[in-house]
């Protein structure tokens, strides 16, 4: 039987809202730092490694799987073998926690949107951003209090993830891409443009680009491509499954996922480039070593950023706003990817309709996000975001393969796909997810945890560390749990879906 939760009106909406999900914050605030740290220039080949070898072979995966089976994720593998649900749970209960703090995050960038037109974060960027801003506290159990100005900030994230949600896959998902992505780019390219044209732009770029190849001999370096490219196309997630459920039937596989994979990496590079460029200019500007001026993650987008932007000799203002205007994009163009695929699933398995499916994942969501807008918010998200994503979508994208390729098997889901797609895979791509790619993630899980049970991360107490192993494990429960509970509409399960 056919339930249909959507669908996308063109290939060129379903390309721009994949890209929408895969751009995100990590384009902007970790590959260009993953690369300078991992030995600059000679990180592109096994960034392009990784791309070729499992990015671009698990989106084929991906987008083949939800397009043959025609479902959210849960729909996908119950349709496989109730067996096998738990993983269409799993992969969007990651996501649901995901979003709780990606939401939290977008909520500091328009609030720094705000502060970029008077530059009202001060000289002192660094405290403005953990006291003025986040109100941080001294360790993660001292929760202190909300902060009204961030709460406000994430539930108009929200707030405007429900609206585009509620409208649905064409008049929402696929309009809102249609306005994002081609703003996010226009943005890009005037950061980049700008970054690249500053006084001692070179210094950073050199910075970024110039080739260490003693690093290809490091396993470290090697895994770090694979992390990179993994979390960047928002594999293990189960909305590639989604979005690809909401393609025609006879549409092209092996293309969406090339244009998907190489597009997304296309605006990391260029992103990469004005933001060394950026900081070779502050670099020169304060005569420090490149070195001291590159922190990642939030350190650049709250810290390093605001005070760059700072000594801008014109348009600071103008140009901080087009960052965080560019941060607040990638972000909801992300989010609105993982509130779909939640409430694709509930939609589903509980027959709800989209609007009661949508409400209760954001009303819910909200709830969740608020906890990280406290005082220890910062810690708290620090914590769950590297247990969560460092063990949950990589073990997901084990069970994937293992699922798709064994079980579905490759090959049939490769002589499927391979005469409506524009050009064909050969047996590599059943290697590939067979084999190689459960090995390599297989290899790095294996490995972090090692390091991990070696030296606990981030110095936090061991109490802490508990919240993020429970919570991994938390969520393995709860796809379990809801897996085994009865469908609404046990018919949407029978049946061929060809
Ligand atoms: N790709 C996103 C980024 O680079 C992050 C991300 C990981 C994500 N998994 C996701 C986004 C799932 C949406 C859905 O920031």
């Amino acid at each position: 039987m056919e339930k249909q939760n959507g669908a996308f009106g063109s290939r060129a909406g379903f390309i721009l809202a994949a890209i929408g999900s895969a751009v995100g914050l990590g384009n902007i605030w970790r590959f260009s730092y993953v690369a300078y740290e991992n030995g600059g220039g000679a990180f592109l080949i096994p960034y392009f490694v990784a791309l070729l070898t499992v990015g671009i072979p698990l989106l084929i995966l991906e987008f083949g799987f939800g397009l043959k089976q025609r479902g959210s994720a849960a729909l996908s593998f119950a349709r496989l073998s109730r067996k096998w649900e738990f993983m269409g749970w799993w992969a969007p209960a990651v996501s649901f926690l995901l979003m709780t703090y990606y939401a939290t995050i977008i909520g500091w960038t328009i609030n720094y949107l705000g502060y970029s037109i008077f530059q009202s974060w001060g000289t002192d960027t660094e405290s403005f951003f953990f006291s003025k801003h986040l109100g941080l506290t001294s360790g993660f159990w001292e929760i202190g209090s909300i902060k009204p100005h961030i709460l406000i900030a994430v539930f108009l994230v929200w707030a405007i993830n429900f609206v585009i949600i509620y409208k649905g896959v064409q008049n929402g998902v696929e309009k809102a891409s249609k306005i994002f992505m081609p703003l996010l780019f226009v943005l890009v390219a005037l950061i980049t443009l700008r970054g690249v044209t500053l006084p001692g732009a070179m210094i950073g770029i050199n910075k970024f680009l110039t080739p260490d190849f003693s690093a290809l001999v490091s396993s470290k370096v090697w895994l770090a491509a694979f992390g990179q490219i993994f979390f960047s196309l928002s594999l293990g997630f189960g909305v590639m499954i989604t979005y690809a459920s909401y393609l025609p039937k006879d549409s092209d596989v092996v293309n969406n996922a090339f244009i998907t994979g190489l597009g997304n990496s296309g605006v990391s590079f260029l992103i990469g480039l004005g933001v060394f460029g950026v900081l070779g200019y502050m670099a020169h500007q304060t005569g420090l070593p490149i070195e001291e001026v590159v922190t990642q993650s939030i350190g650049l987008a709250f810290i390093a950023f605001p005070k760059a932007i700072n000594m801008l000799p014109a348009f600071s203002g103008l140009f901080g706003f087009t960052f965080f205007l560019a941060l607040v994009i990638a972000g909801l163009s992300s989010s609105i990817s993982l509130v779909e695929a939640v409430t694709a699933n509930l939609m589903d398995k509980f027959n709800m309709e989209r609007n009661k499916a949508v409400l209760l994942t954001c009303i819910v969501g909200f709830v969740g996000s608020a906890m990280y807008t406290t005082g220890a918010g910062l810690y708290f998200l620090d914590v769950i975001d590297h247990f969560v994503m460092q063990y949950g979508a990589a073990v997901i994208g084990i069970f994937e393969c293992v699922a798709i390729g064994w079980i579905f098997k490759a090959n049939r889901m490769r002589s499927w796909m391979n005469p409506k797609s524009d050009f064909a895979v050969g047996k590599w791509w059943d290697v590939l997810v067979m084999y190689l790619i459960p090995l390599t993630l297989g290899f790095s899980v294996l490995k972090t945890t090692i390091e991990e049970i070696a030296q606990p991360y981030g110095g936090y107490s061991s109490s802490a560390i508990g919240v993020g192993w429970l919570t991994a494990v938390l969520l393995v429960i709860v796809g379990l749990t809801i897996s085994k509970m009865n469908w609404a509409d046990a018919s949407l399960l029978n049946g061929e879906v060809e």
